[in-house]
């Protein structure tokens, strides 16, 4: 029987996250509990997966990188539980179950946010995670990534943008900021604290551009693409439409963004060639981002 090495290698990647994951928030007060109902909770983990995975692309340890991987999905989780807000895109839903302000309630869901928001850094000043100059510059990456100019900027944007028509160039620019900021953050983390090369790090950073665009082109096709209440996908379903967000679909409908999305993962595998073999696992997984059904 032949063995499929990106599944295998994925789930080697999904098992040291799941397990360091599960022992961060032990504490049984509402607070932890509500971090920890989302956190743990379900999720792709592709961040921590794309560093894990750009770590190994390069030649670096995993393990030693761990805590700072997982702290890119605590990111993550925090924007997700904002993103839902009723003030935000008051979705009820999320990863197949009620979004984290329905259950605990919107007060603690801003605080669960930023409380794994700023937990996350914490993970990221773990010591011993990379040489201190290079944990140095991922903070920083990871803090700007995050912030204003990245994700916060987009989610900005993002909103502003409803019941407008955008065009290509400004939906780009707000996907490249709430969603692919971070996802390029998480390819340099990997490559930077794993000691990659500059021009290694220059071939993950072209790649991760254009996987982070794809990725949330994916998103938005994924939003229109199922019909029940709850989409395969575990969020609502037609949240964007609801919402009247300017996504891919809404300006170049299904097949148009179809075309842009597997032109962007074409792109993507293209800049890994400098990586040779050190990259199957990471060019796999933009094919994996593509076909994805949730
Ligand atoms: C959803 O992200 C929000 C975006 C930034 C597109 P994911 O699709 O990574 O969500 P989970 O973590 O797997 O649920
Ligand atoms: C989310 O974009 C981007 C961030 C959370 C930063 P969406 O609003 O499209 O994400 P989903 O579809 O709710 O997961
Ligand atoms: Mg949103
Ligand atoms: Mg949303
Ligand atoms: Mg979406």
């Amino acid at each position: 029987m032949k063995v499929n090495v990106f599944k295998v290698t994925f789930q080697r990647y999904l098992t040291m996250v799941e397990q360091y994951l599960a022992q961060l928030l032990q504490d049984k007060d509402t607070l932890n509990q509500s971090m920890s109902y989302s956190l743990c909770g379900g999720g792709k983990r592709i961040r921590p997966v794309l560093a894990l995975g750009s770590a190994e692309a390069v030649g670096g340890d995993v393990e030693r990188v761990l805590p700072a991987a997982v702290a890119l999905e605590l990111i993550h989780t925090y924007s997700l539980i904002h993103d839902d807000l009723p003030a935000m895109d008051n979705d009820d839903y999320r990863r197949g179950r009620l979004s984290n302000h329905k259950v605990f309630g919107e007060a603690n869901a801003i605080l669960a946010g930023d409380a794994l928001l700023t937990y996350a850094f914490e993970l990221l000043a773990d010591p011993g995670v990379g040489q201190p100059e290079r944990q140095l510059r991922i903070i920083r990456a990871v803090a700007a990534a995050a912030g204003k100019d990245g994700m916060v900027g987009g989610q900005v944007a993002d909103m502003a943008g409803e019941g407008k028509t955008l065009n290509l160039d400004e939906i780009e620019k707000i996907h490249t900021r709430k969603t692919g900021a971070l996802i390029k953050a998480s390819v340099q983390l990997g490559g930077i604290l794993a000691g990659g090369t500059e021009q290694q790090v220059k071939a993950l950073t072209d790649y991760a551009q254009a996987l982070g665009l794809a990725f949330q082109i994916k998103d938005d096709i994924l939003d229109v693409a199922g019909n029940s209440a709850i989409l395969g996908n575990g969020k609502s379903a037609g949240s964007d439409v609801r919402q009247g967000k300017a996504t891919y679909v809404s300006l170049l409908g299904l097949k148009g963004a179809e075309h842009q999305l597997h032109a962007q993962i074409l792109k993507a595998q293209a800049a890994l060639k400098p990586l040779d073999e050190g990259a199957i696992f990471l060019s796999d997984l933009a094919y994996y981002i593509e076909h994805r059904q949730h």
